[in-house]
């Protein structure tokens, strides 16, 4: 499956750096080869001794080694791999990547390199959750570098939650899709995929709106997902937190008026899959002007009028998808909403998750979802909402085979 392919293993610092043992092992078995990088921290974890022995290959760790650099340079090296995969992630090695730093060999192979990068992350809970990963892992999602993991579970520090790097298996899997997408030979290679993503945004005057905390996480993890299939992606996103994915044809709108418009415009698809909150209702008496307090103290009375909603259309329209995904974020009885629901637009499946508060999951990192097709409700457990995002576009591929 990986035969004739060569990976470049960029292996850092981290606990999890002994996974990546196993990982070369795997990636041999199904054929490809490894030449290893191991950064300065990386080295603390696994001895080059070890790796290189395993990977029957040099390993490179230094930037500036002269019998490397006489043999083979480092754009070189980071050219001639198929693909570049950096297990573990640290939030180091990511913050460098994010910043297009160059300090050291892992990290300019990282620059300097012209194929597709990805990254398995490994860390602390905290350090996944701080602001400044989640920032970092936005912008290197916007430039096209494919995540797997990480897993939920406990850490080698104690604590518990996201940050154990995804199972060597899982990333010999990511590595499969990554290099059949690069190929153009994915499972959704010439298939055209819609999705929607984000809020929408309904405007009360021209300076005020009305909207919703759909952050368009999952949305940008879906069109990366689908992405890395091979689909051709039209990204139809609302004013969303998240930056959409690289790679995908982006169509920016901001109410449901707007986003029915794009989402007609971009049939006919493959497959569409609305993970977009788009708002129920949009203001029936938007004001010209901006709206003023009235000096007895009344306030204005807003007028509401129902948006169209888009799933319904494209389920239901003339040039209804193969196949028609959509949402349902519940905050009460999951299922049997999400039931009904499907059943009331004309979807094939609905994607049903509990944003009560308290879960975390409108805004957060992970999701706990419920699938519902005509074989019923299943139950999955709480991910990544890029792991969410892959495993579903796996399934979008298995349905449109
Ligand atoms: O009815 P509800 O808003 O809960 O349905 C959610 C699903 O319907 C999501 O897939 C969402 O993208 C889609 N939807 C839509 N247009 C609307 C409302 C919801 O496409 N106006």
């Amino acid at each position: 499956m990986l035969a004739g392919k060569r990976i470049l293993l960029i292996i850092g610092g981290g606990i999890a750096a002994y996974k990546a043992l196993e990982l070369v092992r795997l990636i041999q078995k199904a054929g490809g080869s490894v030449t290893p990088v191991l950064t300065r921290a990386g080295s603390e974890f696994v001895t080059p001794l070890s790796v290189g022995a395993l990977a029957k290959s040099k390993v490179h760790e230094a930037l500036f080694d002269l019998t490397s650099e006489a043999e083979m340079g480092h754009i070189e090296l980071s050219r001639s791999a198929d693909l570049l995969v950096v297990a573990p992630a640290t939030a180091d090695l990511l913050a460098k990547m994010a910043g297009g730093r160059a300090d050291d060999l892992a990290s300019t192979l990282l620059l300097a390199t012209d194929k597709r990068v990805l990254v398995a992350p490994a860390m602390n809970v905290r350090m996944w959750q701080h602001p400044a990963t989640q920032r970092n892992l936005g912008v290197l999602r916007a430039d096209g570098v494919l995540m797997v993991g990480p897993d939920e579970g406990e850490m080698a520090c104690g604590e518990y939650g996201p940050g154990r790097m995804a199972e060597p298996a899982a990333i010999v899997q990511a590595i499969l899709e990554a290099i059949g997408a690069a190929l153009g030979g994915g499972p959704l290679a010439g298939r055209h995929v819609v999705v929607t993503s984000g809020p929408t945004h309904e405007a009360i005057d021209p300076v005020r709106y009305i909207a919703n905390r759909s952050s368009g996480a999952q949305g940008a993890a879906l069109g990366a997902a689908l992405r890395d299939l091979g689909a051709r992606v039209t990204f139809v996103t609302g004013p969303a937190a998240v930056p959409p994915p690289g790679g995908v044809q982006v169509v920016r709108v901001e109410t449901a008026a707007e986003m029915a418009a794009a989402v007609e415009a971009a049939l006919p698809a493959d497959a569409a899959v609305m993970a977009a909150a788009v708002a129920d209702w949009r203001i029936a008496n938007v004001s010209g002007q901006k709206l003023k307090k009235d000096r007895s103290g009344k306030a204005p009375a807003l007028e509401f009028a129902e948006n169209p909603d888009i799933l319904a259309l494209v389920s239901q329209g003339s040039r209804r998808p193969r196949l028609v995904v959509g949402f349902a974020a519940e905050t009460t009885d999951v299922v049997a909403h999400a039931t009904a629901k499907r059943a009331r637009k004309g979807c094939d499946w609905i994607v049903a998750n509990d944003v009560s508060p308290g879960t975390g999951i409108m805004g957060g990192a992970e999701n706990a979802v419920t699938l519902i097709s005509d074989a019923g409700a299943e139950v999955w457990p709480r991910m990544g909402k890029d792991e969410v995002a892959r495993q579903l576009a796996a399934r979008i591929a298995e349905a449109l085979r």
